[in-house]
C-alpha cells in the first residue's frame, strides 16, 4: 500500500559537446512519497533541470528506471502515457516563455480541461473560475492576456493549470526564483496550502537553500550530475556533510542568521 509515488533509479543522461561527453546526470536514485516535497538543490549545471526533464519524459535517459504510480513510466506510450501525464504536471520559472504570452488566462486553463477530457465545454467556464479561486485569484482575471498580469499572478496561473488535471506530483523548476521576496513567500504558502488540502507531492528544484528549507521535507544535493548527499531538509541544511553542501550553505547568508536562533 505504502509504496513511493515516484521512484527514480540509476538515472543517467549524457550530452556530447565539442567532441567531449559530459554526464549531465550520473547514476541518480531517489523516491518521493505521496504528499511529500523532495527538493533538488545544487549549483548551476549540476543536473537539476535535466532530472526534471527526464522525470517529465520531455527527454529520454541513457540509463535508469522511473516508476510512477506503480507503472514503469518509461515503458508507457499512447493513451496510457497520456492518461498518466495528467497526474504528473510541471511549473517552470518563466510562464511567459512556457506559454503563449498573448493567450488569455481562460485559454490557458481551458487547455488541460479540454485536452484531458476533464470537463464538457458547457462546464469549463465554471471549472476555470473554481481553479482561479483555488490559487487565490479573482475570476475576473479570466479574459486577461497573461502578458498583462503580474509575475506573481502569472505563476499562480501556472499552478492553476498544473492542478487542473488533478495531479499527484508537480515538478517545479525554479518556480519561485524570479519572484520578489514577498511574492515568493505568497507562492510558497499557496504551494504548502495546496499540498495540505490535496496531498500533492512536489519535486521542487531550487538553487536557494532558504527556499528549500521553507518548503521541502527532504533534499537531494547534486554536484556535477551526481548525488553529493541527501536527507531531511532541515538536518542537511543545518549540518551539511558534503563539500558542495557546505559551500551552498555558506553561499546563503540568511540561513546562518535563522539557524542560529
Ligand atoms: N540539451 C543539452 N545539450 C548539451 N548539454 C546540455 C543540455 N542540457 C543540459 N546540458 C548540460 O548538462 C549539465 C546540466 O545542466 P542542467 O540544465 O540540468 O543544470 P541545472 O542544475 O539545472 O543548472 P541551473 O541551476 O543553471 O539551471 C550542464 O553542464 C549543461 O550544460
Ligand atoms: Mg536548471
Amino acid at each position: 500500500m505504502n509504496s513511493p509515488l515516484l521512484t527514480v533509479s540509476g538515472l543517467a543522461k549524457r550530452y556530447r559537446r565539442g567532441g567531449k561527453t559530459i554526464a549531465a546526470v550520473d547514476d541518480v536514485s531517489f523516491a518521493i512519497e505521496p504528499g511529500e516535497t523532495l527538493a533538488l538543490a545544487g549549483p548551476s549545471g549540476s543536473g537539476k533541470s535535466t532530472i526534471a526533464r527526464l522525470v517529465l519524459r520531455l527527454i529520454e535517459p541513457d540509463a535508469g528506471r522511473i516508476q510512477f504510480e506503480g507503472d514503469d513510466f518509461l515503458a508507457l506510450s499512447g493513451s496510457a502515457l497520456r492518461a498518466r501525464r495528467a497526474r504528473l504536471q510541471m511549473v517552470f520559472q518563466d510562464p511567459l516563455a512556457a506559454f503563449n504570452p498573448r493567450a488569455t488566462v481562460a485559454r490557458l486553463l481551458d487547455d488541460p480541461l479540454r485536452i484531458h477530457g476533464i470537463a464538457s465545454r458547457a462546464e469549463r467556464p465554471r471549472r476555470i473560475a473554481a481553479l482561479l479561486e483555488r490559487v487565490g485569484l479573482n475570476a475576473d482575471l479570466a479574459p486577461r492576456a497573461i502578458h498583462e498580469i503580474s509575475g506573481g499572478q502569472r505563476q499562480r496561473i501556472a499552478i492553476a493549470r498544473a492542478i487542473a488535471t488533478n495531479p499527484s506530483l508537480i515538478v517545479l523548476d525554479e518556480a519561485v526564483s524570479a519572484l520578489d521576496v514577498s511574492v515568493r513567500g505568497d507562492i510558497l504558502n499557496l504551494l504548502l496550502d495546496l499540498q495540505a488540502k490535496e496531498r500533492i507531492a512536489y519535486l521542487f528544484i531550487s538553487h536557494d537553500l532558504g527556499v528549500v528549507r521553507a518548503i521541502a521535507h527532504r533534499v537531494v544535493i547534486l554536484d556535477a550530475g551526481r548525488i553529493a548527499e541527501s536527507g531531511d531538509a532541515r538536518a542537511v541544511i543545518g549540518a551539511p556533510q558534503s563539500a558542495i553542501g557546505k559551500a551552498l550553505v555558506m553561499a546563503t547568508p540568511k540561513l546562518h542568521r535563522t539557524t542560529a536562533s
